[in-house]
């Protein structure tokens, strides 16, 4: 009788609203990014999809409310590189397995980063600020979206791999530590494109790097990607994905991938994502098994880097 009224649930799936958990502050990229999509998906399988922010300890207190969530197809966990690639290596309690926890729903579109500082900063390059970092340690302040969010990860590698030794303050998002870069009260971020490129075209930053290995002469003209001076072969973009509670029907992880395939052949939409430098994929990338695949080769792969470069929770 159970498995019978669960297969009816699956089948009149989604009769009621769903909830995406986005576990940073609302205004950031990630919020951005699942704003944007949950509206194409939800016009497709014609429910709601409401965005619930959940945000602090670098999107962790997010993934694990999304982890322990029931399996019913309604509540769903917007994922990226960090907590769900990166935070089994920093992170000595966590209280999720990205893998085992979860089912891979679909991926999204990469995004990558720019350096980020305020319009009054003497660093017009990378090279600006790797040399004041070099004269000055510990000196230059980086802020990041928490504690193994994007932002905070990609400035430790920088630093790494440049061989400086920068401060970095946390916050509860991307959209607080940009406010505070704004405000003058630290130095610098990097900041996906989608969310940067407003401020920078709005002139209340200026970017002085990519993480991209080309430029983005249509977004950022005469904006150098690290790789090309800077740090040669550094290369960083933000993967993203949906997740739903281990156990949630494949037939629920089917629909949400097919519903967000079909939202993709709107050229309109596509288009508008490229324009603030969103990296579409193949479409074979976007599958829930190739997903959940990558996520597991990511897991494995931060736990190197995350070693390599000595990031710590600092
Ligand atoms: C990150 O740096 O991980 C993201 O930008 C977080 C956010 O969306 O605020």
């Amino acid at each position: 009788l159970l498995v019978a009224s669960q297969f009816t649930h699956a089948q009149d799936w989604p009769t009621k609203s769903l909830t995406w958990i986005v576990p940073f502050a609302a205004g950031g990229p990630t919020d951005a990014m699942a704003r944007d999509i949950a509206d194409k998906v939800s016009r497709q399988i014609g429910q709601p999809i409401i965005i619930e922010n959940t945000p602090g300890a670098g999107g962790t207190i997010g993934a694990a409310k999304a982890a322990k969530a029931r399996a019913d197809g309604y509540t769903f966990l917007v994922g990226h590189l960090g907590y769900m690639g990166a935070g089994p290596a920093l992170y000595k309690k966590l209280n999720y397995d990205p893998v085992k926890d979860f089912e891979a729903v679909f991926r999204f579109p990469d995004t990558p980063l720019v350096m980020l500082v305020g319009k009054s900063s003497p660093y017009k390059s990378a090279g600006d600020l790797i040399a004041a970092a070099k004269a000055q340690p510990g000196k230059i302040n980086f802020s990041n979206a928490g504690v193994g969010s994007t932002s905070h990860l990609i400035a430790a590698l920088f630093a790494a791999k440049a061989g400086i030794d920068v401060t970095q303050v946390a916050y509860k998002g991307a959209a607080p530590a940009i406010n505070d870069l704004i405000g003058g009260q630290v130095d610098a971020m990097f900041d996906q494109t989608n969310t940067a490129l407003p401020q920078v075209q709005g002139g209340r930053l200026n970017a002085i790097a990519l993480t991209s290995l080309t430029a983005m002469p249509q977004q950022f003209p005469s904006v150098a990607p690290l790789a090309e001076k800077a740090l040669p072969g550094f290369e960083a973009a933000t993967w993203y994905g949906l997740y739903a509670p281990k156990s949630t029907s494949k037939d629920v992880v089917q629909k949400m991938h097919q519903a967000y395939l079909k939202a993709l052949t709107d050229k309109a939409w596509t288009t508008r994502m490229v324009g603030q430098g969103i990296q579409l994929l193949p479409e074979a990338q976007y599958a829930p098994d190739v997903f959940a695949k990558y996520t597991a080769a990511e897991v494995e792969r931060w736990r190197k880097v995350v070693n390599d470069a000595k990031i710590q929770l600092d």
